[in-house]
């Protein structure tokens, strides 16, 4: 068959300029402008209504955790070995005995349809096309049964334990009917972090109308457009409950105060194994001795995790934390890092540092922001190409490649022991 040589403007055919195919789809558009996960941050900031993107983007009083969450992988250098034969690198690995197109993991993020309409569904079904695992909030804005109905991802169901622990169990039955493959209960929220940017811009779920906001969803048309013609904004979860859906706005400290229970222990780890058959994974470690704790209770997996910043302002980064988490009990159960990821570099960091598997937040949720569904799924490619890309330049072919060896003890890295 002959080939059709390309077409050229008439100013390409000069020999100088080629002329790129204009993208009439607008998400698509936004998505060619998106190289980097900083990238798609900047446009959620620049397409989602100020009070949204803070809610999203935003962490605990100064912010001192989130910003080590970052700085502490800018602080880690690779030591790359080279003429190791990387033409075939292969980034895929294991969790909770499956397999994962990568070492990764969709964290849960409340109120997700605050970001997009499509909110959970779109999630989970890019995670699902991507061979990842999503985990659904408690405070989802899709319910446990219509997220298991995309029949994409394997599914993770995070729980907060409430006050009505009735509420917990019918939960849990819930996400075990609807075929969820593990509980992810989150341990570092006995009260909710005073989170500045939402309490200066009086932020509730949903957004309540006053002249701010009004103005601000002016400014930001597509947004508003997209959230005045979709359905109400509920805590799916809880739709029609006495403990309320969201539906009134409420700031989340003022519902987190009344419905969730501070004196959640160890004890209540018991009660939620009786519940469940499979298994747990503990999000929100923080020290070595927790770690250790949680190893002796038989759990799957723990999250070393500060909820990205948005709990305890002065939290260790997680993964400061990891080197001596793993010394004390790699083998015993996994250990994911979550919070602070932006690159797949990142993720070949925390391996290299002792974790099994990452999770990630605000990464999806800012290509959810930025161009809905499309913006996931090329998160989650930047993040697989990042990864190959990183593991072929540090001389590493497989996951199981990556240790130790490959980071440097860099004076400014401050491993916690
Ligand atoms: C907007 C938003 C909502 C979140 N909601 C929840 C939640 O409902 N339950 C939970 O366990 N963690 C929640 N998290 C914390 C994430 O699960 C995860 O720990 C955090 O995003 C990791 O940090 P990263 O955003 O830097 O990846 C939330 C995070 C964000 C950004």
């Amino acid at each position: 068959m002959k080939t059709q040589p390309p077409k050229r403007h008439w100013l390409g055919s000069l020999g100088i300029l080629r002329f790129r195919r204009p993208e009439l789809r607008p998400a698509q558009r936004r998505l060619r402008r998106g190289v980097s996960v900083a990238d798609l941050r900047a446009i959620a900031r620049r397409r989602l209504p100020g009070g949204v993107f803070d809610y999203i983007d935003g962490g605990a009083e100064d912010e001192l955790t989130l910003e080590s969450n970052l700085e502490a992988y800018r602080r880690v250098q690779f030591r790359p070995r080279v003429l190791r034969d990387v033409g075939e690198v292969d980034i895929s690995s294991s969790l909770l005995g499956k397999p994962l197109s990568m070492p990764l993991v969709l964290a849960p993020t409340g109120f997700t349809r605050i970001a997009d309409p499509a909110g959970e569904l779109a999630v989970a079904r890019s995670a699902g096309r991507a061979g990842l695992p999503y985990t659904l909030s408690t405070l989802g804005t899709r319910s446990i049964e219509e997220v298991a109905a995309t029949g994409s991802a394997r599914l993770w169901f995070q729980v907060y334990v409430w006050r009505d622990r009735q509420l917990v169990a019918d939960m849990v039955a819930r996400a075990a009917e609807s075929g969820y493959e593990a509980l992810c209960l989150t341990v570092d929220t006995a009260v909710l972090g005073k989170r500045e940017r939402d309490v200066r811009r009086g932020f509730t779920l949903p957004p309540k109308l006053g002249l701010s906001t009004i103005f601000d969803g002016m400014v930001h048309p597509g947004w508003t457009w997209q959230f005045l013609r979709s359905e109400p904004i509920v805590f799916a979860n809880v739709a029609g409950q006495a403990v309320g859906d969201g539906s009134d706005a409420i700031s989340l400290a003022e519902y987190v105060g009344r419905q969730f229970d501070p004196g959640l222990s160890w004890k209540d780890v018991e009660w939620l194994r009786s519940r469940w058959n499979g298994p747990i994974v503990l999000k929100g470690i923080q020290t070595i001795e927790d770690a250790k704790l949680a190893a002796d209770e038989g759990i799957e997996a723990i999250a070393l995790s500060n909820h990205g910043g948005r709990q305890l302002d002065s939290a260790p980064a997680p993964l400061d934390l990891l080197p001596g988490v793993a010394d004390a009990v790699a083998g015993r159960t996994e250990i994911i890092c979550d919070g602070g990821v932006r690159r797949g570099s990142d993720i070949v960091k925390a391996l290299a540092l002792g974790a099994t598997a990452c999770m990630a937040g605000r990464a999806y949720l800012y290509g959810l922001g930025a161009a809905g569904e499309a913006g996931v799924d090329h998160v989650l490619d930047l993040l697989a190409s990042d990864m190959r890309r990183t593991m072929a330049l540090i001389g590493c072919r497989t996951v199981g490649d990556i240790g130790r060896d490959y980071v440097s003890e860099d004076p400014r890295y401050r491993p916690i022991r």
